[in-house]
């Protein structure tokens, strides 16, 4: 989900709640129970392999469009994670990601609870895709 710059806050952060020092301090220890917080040398190894598989994140100067036909990718598409790179995929690649993305988006609403909020950017799943493939990489 988050490009690799992102994971190194993220598992910082994560490291030092199971640690207890979060801002859910001790609460978070007891939920833990028995289940401790990664060492030094396992922190390292999740981290790595985070890092490997991380989102490509957009060059956003070949787009010269994203403001315009982009639009609404880069609304769309930022809201989670960082804006992903058009090329990373070839073309017959990104329906089903974005197809997921939506669920991932529905999920996320049931989380906290809100309804579709009209001001928000609309996942119109067609201009998303076709931006998308349009492009992808092409070998
Ligand atoms: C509601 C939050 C949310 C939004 C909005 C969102 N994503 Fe994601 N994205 C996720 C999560 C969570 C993951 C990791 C789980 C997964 O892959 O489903 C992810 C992972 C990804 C990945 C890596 C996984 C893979 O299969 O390659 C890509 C690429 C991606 N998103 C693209 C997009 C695109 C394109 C959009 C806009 C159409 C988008 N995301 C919008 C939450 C979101």
């Amino acid at each position: 989900m988050h490009n690799a710059e992102r994971w190194t806050k993220v598992v910082d952060r994560m490291k030092l709640r199971m640690e207890g020092r979060g801002n859910m301090g001790s609460l978070m220890k007891n939920m833990m129970d028995t289940v401790e917080a990664p060492s030094e040398e396992e922190t390292h190894a999740l981290l790595a392999y985070l890092r490997r598989h991380s989102q490509k994140p957009i060059e956003t100067r070949r787009y010269p469009d994203l403001a315009t036909a982009g639009w609404t990718f880069r609304e769309a598409c930022s809201q989670c994670h960082a804006l992903p790179e058009p090329a990373s995929r070839q073309p017959g690649q990104w329906r089903s990601i974005v197809e997921r993305m939506e669920r991932n988006m529905a999920w996320m609403n049931r989380v906290v609870g809100s309804k579709r909020d009209a001001r928000e950017p609309q996942f119109e799943i067609e201009g998303i895709v076709a931006y998308l493939e349009r492009n992808a990489r092409r070998n």
